[in-house]
């Protein structure tokens, strides 16, 4: 159905790489459904290519640029920029109904049955299971309810401090009034459950559709051995991510992603996770040839992280920081 579509965000170009493979995911799956993702500005050039070849549509929102009431609301409580940016999923209007999910979320097969369910649907939070989580939820966008979110937020703030906080109080019959709005587990494995619950993940986690890879580190800190297929570094953190959800997150990235990625960048040096020693040297070497390196040194917990197999290449870890990180990592 042409008037449907599966929405994410991705507000950096981490939270993108996020996106892509969620994209791909649902593509693999044979989705009908449209997929739109709402990127923040700061999104890089050539990320936001890739993004273009996996999405029928990118969408740039800029909150604070919007000169409409979005923006007036933004001004009263700025703490909550990238929840604003996520409401901004209501203002779809050219969709009768959309499906939201997080960009650090994998499909493991068809959901477009969620099409079926109705505004708000979205599965329990484990942590409060009489809160829905808003990682993955069914809505109707809508001008009038957009409006009303942000004036709720204007009003009330976020209880949590986020989006969840927010979507709970507006939507706040979703525990009593209608079951059909809750979600079944299955669309919202997170690790957390496997490790709390493993005899319910062995009863039931075969039938998992949607992985959720939820806390702070998310598959793409990781670094991947194309050559053994390998996560490196994964043991650091055993009980937020199940290592085999994390393989195909990587699978998928190494296989799919990065090639699009490739032809976006053409020779413009950047690193994926999933490069060799000897290629991160040629890139090193490429990039020190480039630009001149900062005189810093690298703190120590950073350069563990590296060792482990935890880089964070947009940030800390950007291309003028390579050579530092490479000399650890060959230490
Ligand atoms: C998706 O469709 C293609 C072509 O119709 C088919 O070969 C493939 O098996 C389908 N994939 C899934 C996961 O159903
Ligand atoms: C799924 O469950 C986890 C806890 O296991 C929760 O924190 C997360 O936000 C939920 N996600 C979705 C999409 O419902
Ligand atoms: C893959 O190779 C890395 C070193 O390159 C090694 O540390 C790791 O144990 C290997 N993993 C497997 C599954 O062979
Ligand atoms: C994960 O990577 C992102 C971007 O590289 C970084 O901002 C974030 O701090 C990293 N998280 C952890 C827990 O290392």
């Amino acid at each position: 159905m042409a008037d449907q579509a599966f929405v994410t965000l991705a507000t950096n170009d981490n939270y993108a790489k996020g996106a892509m493979v969620l994209a791909q995911s649902l593509r693999n799956h044979n989705t009908s459904k449209k997929l739109v993702v709402l990127i923040g500005t700061h999104v890089a050039d050539p990320v936001r290519q890739v993004l273009n070849r996996l999405y029928d549509e990118v969408l740039v929102v800029d909150v604070l640029d919007s000169g409409d009431t979005a923006h007036l609301s933004m001004m009263k409580r700025p703490e909550l920029g990238v929840t604003f940016t996520k409401l901004h999923c209501w203002t779809l209007t050219q969709y009768s109904k959309c499906v939201f999910m997080d960009a650090d979320t994998l499909v493991l097969a068809n959901i477009d049955e969620l099409f079926e369910r109705e505004e708000l649907s979205a599965a329990p939070d484990p942590g409060w299971p009489d809160c829905f989580n808003s990682g993955v939820f069914v809505f109707r966008p809508s001008k009038e309810v957009y409006g009303k979110l942000l004036t709720h937020c204007e009003e009330k703030g976020s209880f949590d401090g986020g989006d969840q906080g927010v979507l709970n109080s507006y939507f706040n019959t979703w525990a009593t009034e209608d079951i059909s709005k809750h979600l079944p587990f299955i669309y919202n494995l997170s690790s957390i459950a496997i490790y709390s619950y493993l005899p319910a993940f062995k009863q039931y986690g075969k039938e998992a559709k949607v992985v959720h890879f939820l806390g702070k580190i998310k598959p793409w800190n990781y670094t991947y051995d194309s050559k053994n297929k390998s996560v490196k570094g994964q043991s650091q953190d055993p009980s937020t991510l199940h290592p085999n959800y994390l393989l195909q997150w990587w699978e998928l990235f190494s296989s799919s992603v990065v090639p699009m990625m490739k032809e976006s960048y053409g020779n413009q040096p950047f690193l994926t996770g999933c490069e060799s020693v000897e290629e991160v040297h040629e890139i090193a070497s490429k990039v020190h040839s480039q630009a001149p390196l900062p005189p810093q040194i690298s703190s120590k917990e950073r350069q563990q992280q590296w060792e482990q197999g935890q880089a964070d290449y947009m940030g800390m870890d950007s291309f003028d920081n390579i050579q530092r990180k490479l000399d650890s990592f060959l230490k």
